[in-house]
């Protein structure tokens, strides 16, 4: 196995998690969503009681819980180079992107204590080596990482991309929304107090507006080669 470590930040709706998937299945490591352990976090919080009234109260009960060591999250990798995530034993990897979670994750990954407890479980299940995706991986997370990409695209094409995908999943969404919601999030997410979205002084910038998964495959393979002897395609 590669004991390479990759981080891949960025916009949201840029296709990191799409871009890491298939880096993993291509290079047989182990790929880790950063987002769906916020995700994981979020639903123990929901399902001991620990968010309903977002009051400090509550969360002290989730911050002793994590210090208590009581939140017990695995990873398991799937054929197709994703992640499965297990809390306490059960696979919530659906269960994870249901609305009530998607509502609650944005408060719960600004807390301090949530944020270091899940750097601290992507330190120890990426030591030995990922290709890891998020917000803050170049540049809090794996700030030694071995290569460190930014992605983005313009937000038109991002609104474009999500509206198809709401489309295919039989919603009509509005595009001037959409389009206002990634201007939104990218905003939010480029000023959290917190390890805000920014791109790593070493990151190579990927703009893939205009590429295919597999132009990207191609961009990539060319710098595995040059710079650590690694075949991708
Ligand atoms: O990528 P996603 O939608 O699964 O992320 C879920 C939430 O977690 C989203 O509000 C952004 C946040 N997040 C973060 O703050 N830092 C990361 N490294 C990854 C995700």
């Amino acid at each position: 196995m590669t004991r390479i470590i990759i981080a891949i930040d960025g916009y949201s709706s840029t296709g990191k998690g799409t871009f890491a998937v298939e880096i993993a299945r291509r290079l047989g490591i182990l790929y880790l969503d950063s987002g769906a352990l916020y995700r994981t976090v979020t639903l123990y919080a929901l399902r001991h009681g620990q968010i309903e009234w977002n009051g400090e109260i509550l969360y002290r009960q989730l911050q002793e819980d994590i210090l208590l060591g009581k939140i017990d999250i695995a990873v398991q990798p799937k054929e197709d180079g994703s992640m499965r995530v297990f809390l306490d034993g059960e696979d919530v990897s659906g269960k994870i992107r249901e609305l009530e979670v998607a509502r609650n994750v944005s408060a719960i990954a600004t807390l301090p204590f949530v944020r270091n407890f899940v750097d601290e479980q992507l330190h120890r299940l990426g030591a030995g080596g990922c290709v890891m995706d998020g917000r803050d991986i170049g540049t809090a997370v794996f700030p030694n990482a071995d290569l460190k990409i930014f992605m983005t695209a313009d937000a038109e094409i991002r609104a474009q991309r999500r509206v198809k995908q709401m489309e295919e999943a039989g919603q009509h969404p509005n595009f001037e929304e959409i389009l206002k919601n990634v201007q939104e999030r990218d905003y939010i997410d480029s000023h959290r107090a917190m390890n805000p979205l920014r791109q790593a002084e070493d990151a190579l910038v990927l703009d893939n507006s205009h590429m295919t998964v597999e132009d990207q495959m191609v961009w990539l393979d060319g710098i595995l080669r040059e710079r650590f002897n690694i075949k991708l395609l």
